[in-house]
């Protein structure tokens, strides 16, 4: 059992909060990857979490029990970190036995759990040698075998892979990926690697400037991003967000700026509100220029409109990437290659219903744009939608800092 609570955890460097009072309730079993850009927080938070550095404020829980100032001997956690940190003089088989030897675990014990978990971790034929005579993902599996041969509750990992090339970085998070799922204990993994979160977590936080911004599972976090920050930080590329205003127009509301017309819903008594357009660059669909008749509309011509020109177009192998300018924006289209386009062109694109995000211009949260009933048509009428501002700006300084997960209706919109 490890079930990690961390409460309003808070540490300053001085006058920086390095971590500003993050909540979380990680459950045993969980694989929680801590996200964001250099410089977030997240070695600290998970200092923190590991009793390598007391925090200023707050608490941490082990499985009910408060740990905050225990020394990290008394937390059942191993950590692995980015460096490894294998003593060079000792062979595999010494390295990995290292914690048990030093809790002057029997002999006999320490042998036969040594084999155990080099057989798990493919490290069974290594064990003679030394650091150097090992691969760098040979390395990664001593370090991860050595957190591993103590069976502790929980894993701490900060950046295990980052030293790894690409390609052993792809298996390593496959084979780290069935371990957890064989182990079934907790994992808390620290990384600025999107990939690696999207694919090894059960669930993502991500932390911005020391502040928790959003948590969920990674496909939570991806279709529903709770801020502007994690609607840019997570895609390759990122979301398009455009600042626009949304606006009742002929019975409809609209998000409008320069090149840019969404039809979003049926209400005449929408007050206008500054925006943050959000669209993923693999939702754009490119509309058909109608044929004979390069200024005509297409049928779409009720859908959402991006009128774009093209800039330039990047290969990426299978698929290619648009670079466009709408308006005073730019706006990337991605897709299976061909495109289709070429640099010079105008192009218009649609997006379906359900794929539009809308933020709040001012605290860059989320808007739930929420469409009801189980499929969404893209025909825009056929639906209700209700729009709301989720509490729990970053940007606020009372009161909880807590990410909300249920939204607060503040703007409700319903169509017949
Ligand atoms: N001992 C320290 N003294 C002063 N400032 C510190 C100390 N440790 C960390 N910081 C600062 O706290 C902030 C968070 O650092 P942290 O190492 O937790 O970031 P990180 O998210 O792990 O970044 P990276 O991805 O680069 O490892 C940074 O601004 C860093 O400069
Ligand atoms: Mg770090």
């Amino acid at each position: 059992m490890s079930r990690i609570q961390v409460e309003g955890l808070t540490k300053r460097f001085g006058e920086v909060a390095a971590v500003d009072r993050v909540s979380l309730d990680i459950s045993h079993g969980d694989f929680l990857v801590l996200l964001g850009p250099s410089g977030c927080g997240k070695s600290t938070l998970l200092r923190m979490i590991a009793g390598l550095i007391e925090p200023s404020n707050g608490r941490v829980l082990l499985d009910g029990r408060d740990v905050t100032f225990a020394p990290p001997r008394e937390r059942d956690m191993a950590m692995v970190f980015q460096s490894y940190a294998l003593y060079p003089h000792l062979t595999v088989e010494r390295n990995i036995g290292f914690p048990l030897r030093s809790r002057r675990r029997p002999r006999a014990e320490i042998r036969q759990k040594v084999h155990e978990v080099a057989e798990l971790l493919d490290l069974a034929d290594l064990l003679d040698r030394r650091p150097r005579e090992l691969s760098g993902g040979q390395r990664q599996r001593v370090a991860v075998g050595r957190a591993l041969v103590r069976d502790p509750g929980a894993f701490l990992m900060d950046e295990p892979l980052s030293n790894l090339d690409a390609k052993l970085r792809t298996a390593t998070r496959g084979q780290l990926r069935a371990l957890h799922h064989r182990l079934g204990s907790t994992i808390v993994y620290v990384t600025h690697d999107q990939v690696e979160a999207m694919t090894m977590a059960t669930r993502v936080a991500l932390l911005n400037a020391g502040r928790l911004e959003q948590v969920g599972t990674p496909t939570d976090v991806y279709d529903e991003p709770a801020s502007v920050f994690v609607a840019g930080f997570l895609g390759s590329p990122a979301m398009n967000l455009i600042p626009a205003r949304i606006e009742s127009r002929a019975g409809r509301v609209q998000a409008l700026a320069p090149g840019v017309e969404v039809p979003l819903w049926a209400a005449d008594d929408q007050p206008a509100r500054e925006v943050t357009l959000g669209v993923r660059p693999e939702h754009l669909i490119r509309v058909p220029p109608a044929s004979g008749s390069p200024t005509s509309q297409s049928p779409a011509s009720q859908s959402p409109m991006f009128r774009a020109v093209v800039e330039m177009v990047e290969n990426l192998g299978g698929e290619e990437v648009a670079q466009c300018v709408v308006g005073d924006a730019r706006l990337l289209a991605r897709g299976p290659r061909p495109l289709g386009l070429r640099p010079g062109e105008p192009v218009v694109f649609d997006i379906p219903a359900n794929r539009v995000h809308l933020f709040d211009r001012a605290s860059g949260r989320r808007l739930v744009w929420q469409p009801t009933g189980a499929d969404i048509p893209r025909d825009r009428d056929q639906v209700t939608v209700r729009v709301s501002d989720r509490p729990g700006s970053p940007g606020a300084t009372d009161g909880d800092p807590t990410v909300a997960e249920s939204p607060e209706g503040v703007l409700d919109a319903s169509i017949v």
